[in-house]
């Protein structure tokens, strides 16, 4: 069953999110029984091949939300808004907002940062009728501006900041917010001080819910782990070991066997010649 937004706002439970890009994520993601699925613009980085997720654009999010949607058309859906497209003031906002929920069927919208102006905007979105998720700490859209992917939080500035982003955020209308890879006592404090759910990727176990990227949580890159994920499994190797048999018994000539090869009537080449 879908779960709806004051469902989700009050759950007591922990929320699990995790992130698809493609119908067979989505399929896997629904079939494995998530609360909610995030089609997040980290689309960029691990399905787009950008180094950030600032080039992502609006027809890429849609592109993207439609195929997850087509895959988990019984899961709550989270789409994020991506970097431009919610900074030219609440008109552009709420019609690219509108966009994302006609065109793809989400059931909300994500954005990044707590100013004054994203702030408005959630104000805007939520009063008329689109469920919005914040998302405070490590804000990946402007990690330039931040001074690179680092941990937010860590000093009494940035650790306020990011308090007040939270409570900003809800007391501008977001049903729920992400907190990325700030200290786990940090997101103690948040999740305790807030009354909407906090879900956490990098912020400790204290969150109501967790998010991981499906190319994490599923070791779809070899090479080194993140130190904010957990693989639970191996796909890349898997994959790659994969078509390297393949490869081996293409050039061996053992690749297809009979088993996957057709027949005809003995008689019938005899009469194409
Ligand atoms: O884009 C994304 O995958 C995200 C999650 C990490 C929260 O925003
Ligand atoms: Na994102």
């Amino acid at each position: 069953m879908k779960r709806s937004v004051p469902d989700l706002m009050n759950a007591q439970e922990p929320l699990v999110m995790v992130t698809a890009y493609d119908y067979p994520g989505a399929r896997h993601a629904e079939a494995a029984g998530v609360d909610l699925i995030l089609v997040g613009d980290s689309l960029g980085n691990v399905v787009l091949g950008y180094d950030s997720t600032a080039p992502v654009t609006l027809d890429d999010m849609i592109h993207h939300a439609r195929a997850v949607r087509r895959g988990a058309p019984e899961t709550f859906l989270v789409v994020d808004l991506p970097f431009g497209t919610y900074h030219t003031g609440v008109t552009d906002a709420m019609r690219n907002a509108v966009r994302v929920i006609q065109q793809t069927g989400a059931d909300a919208v994500k954005l990044e940062g707590a100013t004054p102006e994203v702030l408005e905007v959630v104000g805007v979105l939520t009063r008329n009728g689109i469920p919005v998720m914040g998302h405070v700490g490590l804000l990946p859209q402007t990690a330039t501006a931040q001074g690179g992917l680092k941990v937010q939080g860590k000093d009494e500035a940035s650790a306020r900041r990011t308090v007040e982003g939270a409570l900003a955020l809800e007391a501008a209308g977001a049903f729920s917010v992400v907190l990325e890879a700030i200290p786990a006592r940090l997101a103690r404090l948040i999740t305790g001080r807030l009354h909407v759910p906090t879900i956490g990727i990098g912020a400790g176990v204290h969150c109501q819910g967790q998010v991981l990227v499906y190319h994490d949580l599923l070791g779809l890159y070899e090479g080194e782990e993140k130190k904010l994920a957990k693989r639970y499994a191996e796909l890349g190797r898997e994959a790659r070991e994969a078509i390297a048999a393949y490869a081996r018994e293409v050039r061996a000539r053992e690749f297809p066997t009979q088993d996957q090869s057709f027949v005809m009537k003995d008689d019938v080449l005899g009469k194409l010649y």
